[in-house]
């Protein structure tokens, strides 16, 4: 990989990095009129062609393609198949074409393929199709076969969601926006794409692989745990975990799942506050209003009970100093914020508290894991604040200049900033340590993405709650993905650096 770990953030300030899958531009009206029922001919159109344009195309093709193009490839016989098929789930699937989930029982059909008789047709390569017909555009005409036939071809080069609300069991009710209805689904149709390389797709395989006999920790808030299930979500079609939450005697807001056959533990150490609280939290039917005292200096035994053993840490949270807090050093009240006269964000407690969380870690005796922070994830109300009708209801990421200019999340800043700098200072005492630190800076990518919250998506329709929107949460599946696309590639970037 000719990436580096540390460039795959480079790009976050240039204009456009997210890129829409190229699935859409097919049903666009177009230029360039092909009248084929089968994929393979189009090609056999193109070559005999002899503009310029679609000379660089053929050129673009392997050598495969040479050789099938010399072969009568519409005369052959099925033969039998049992890799196939190219796809199981898939969101373009016309509804009464799923024949599997309206109970077809055999299964013979999927597992054929055609073989000419002079030559292979060659598996259909999305990456292939895509290069051939980028920049262009193409038109089916004819009727529902020709639909049938652009169902297929979407399915084939689909690269959108990694699973969906029906194929993974453990997407929290929250966050499964399609379920309560959420009609715009164009947010599931982005990859963040990184301007010096591309980021891998998610390999479950690889990563079960990597983690085999290992464990990992989330520790901090909601925003934790929701990238904690959208990577079982991701692993969910090579493994399933046990639930080991209650065996283990832990309360609700902890989640302890097991892997059995690659002996990997996964587990949500819940500590919003990194640092010891008063806990009022827990009784607090105020909706985030509830003040809170903060120990700045006393590391939360939430997660530092329980972390010695852990082979990767991933502090991840932040969500909870926005309410009124008061903060207490060796004992006596330093500051507060949102209190008395001071209505103003203190950003002293975000600050203390990151830097207590780490140098903890980086003192406690035989822990020998790596450590990542997921920076500050930005939450996008518009319109109003979270309690006053605030909504994130935009349905395409941020592209202009313009636009990323204007969107100001509360705090965003600073937050990210202080992360930044809190984690620098640990991860210069973390190599004189022999420990692996390692930054998964996602905030700016996160910025662009006010169309990936669940906004009112998040309750059934017919509880009246409209007034609150969950503008901080991310939609599974969704931009949280990402999240986890890149915790992979770092990790592999930092196994091969150790080697
Ligand atoms: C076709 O050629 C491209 C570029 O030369 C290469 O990356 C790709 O792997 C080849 N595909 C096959 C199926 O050989
Ligand atoms: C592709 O074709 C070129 C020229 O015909 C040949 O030199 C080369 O060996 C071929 N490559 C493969 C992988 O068949
Ligand atoms: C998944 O989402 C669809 C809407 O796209 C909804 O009809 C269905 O009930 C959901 N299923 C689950 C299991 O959440
Ligand atoms: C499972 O992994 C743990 C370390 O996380 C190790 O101590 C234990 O021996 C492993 N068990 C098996 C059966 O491999
Ligand atoms: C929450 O309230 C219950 C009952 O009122 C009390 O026993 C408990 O100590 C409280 N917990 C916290 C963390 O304040
Ligand atoms: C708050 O502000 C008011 C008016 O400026 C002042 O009289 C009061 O002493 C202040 N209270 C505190 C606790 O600082
Ligand atoms: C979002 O809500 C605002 C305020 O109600 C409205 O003006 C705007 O048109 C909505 N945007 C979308 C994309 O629905
Ligand atoms: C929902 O709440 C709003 C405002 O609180 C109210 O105007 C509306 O009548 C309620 N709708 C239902 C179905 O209860």
């Amino acid at each position: 990989m000719k990436c580096e770990a540390k460039k795959i953030f480079n790009c976050m300030h240039t204009s456009i990095n997210i890129r829409k899958s190229v699935t859409l531009f097919l049903l666009l009206p177009s230029t360039l009129l092909i009248l084929t029922v089968v994929f393979l001919p189009l090609i056999q159109i193109i070559s005999s062609n002899q503009s310029s344009s679609e000379v660089y195309a053929i050129n673009t093709l392997n050598n495969t393609t040479e050789e099938t193009r010399k072969c009568n490839i519409f005369s052959g016989h099925w033969s039998p198949y049992p890799e196939g098929p190219y796809y199981d789930r898939c969101p373009y699937i016309i509804e009464h074409l799923n024949c599997i989930k309206f109970g077809r029982p055999d299964r013979e059909f999927l597992k054929l393929r055609w073989k000419p008789y002079d030559c292979e047709l060659p598996l259909f390569s999305a990456k292939e199709f895509l290069r051939l017909v980028q920049g262009k555009s193409m038109a089916f005409v004819g009727d529902s076969m020709a639909r049938n036939q652009i169902a297929s071809l979407l399915c084939l080069i689909n690269n959108g969601p990694y699973y969906s609300n029906e194929t993974c069991p453990f997407i929290t009710d929250k966050q499964n926006c399609l379920l309560h209805g959420r009609p715009n689904k164009e947010f599931l149709q982005w990859r963040w794409k990184p301007d010096e390389c591309q980021l891998p797709l998610f390999d479950a395989t690889q990563f079960l692989k990597i983690v085999k006999g290992k464990s990992m920790a989330f520790v901090g808030d909601s925003i934790g745990r929701n990238q904690m299930e959208s990577l079982i979500c991701l692993l969910s079609t090579v493994a399933r975990p046990e639930d080991n939450t209650v065996k283990r005697g832990l309360d609700r807001t902890y989640r302890w799942w097991f892997y059995p056959d690659h002996n990997f533990t996964l587990a949500l150490l819940w500590s919003p506050f990194l640092v010891k609280s008063s806990q009022g939290y827990y009784n607090d039917s105020s909706n985030f209003l509830l003040p809170e005292n903060l120990y700045l200096d006393e590391p939360d035994q939430a997660w530092v009970s329980k972390i010695e053993d852990f082979d990767v840490v991933i502090f991840s949270g932040g969500q909870w100093f926005f309410r009124p807090l008061t903060f207490i050093q060796h004992g006596q009240v330093v500051g507060c914020q949102k209190c008395q006269n001071n209505t103003d964000l203190d950003f002293y407690g975000y600050r203390i508290a990151h830097r207590t969380a780490f140098s903890t870690i980086l003192n406690l005796k035989g822990f020998k894991g790596m450590v990542f922070l997921v920076t500050h994830s930005p939450n996008h109300i518009e319109n109003g604040r979270w309690n006053t009708g605030g909504r994130c209801n935009r349905t395409k990421p941020l592209i202009t200049v313009e636009e990323k200019a204007a969107m100001h999340p509360y705090g965003l800043e600073e937050l990210h900033q202080i992360q930044r700098e809190e984690f620098r200072e640990a991860e210069i005492e973390a190599k004189k340590k022999g420990l692996h630190f390692d930054l998964m800076d996602i905030t700016e990518a996160m910025v662009v993405r006010p169309d990936g919250h669940p906004n009112s998506y998040w309750h059934a329709i017919d509880k009246n709650i409209t007034e609150i929107n969950d503008c901080v949460h991310w939609c599974m599946p969704g931009a949280v993905d990402t999240w986890n696309e890149i915790l992979l590639f770092k990790m592999k970037t930092l196994i091969s650096s150790i080697k």
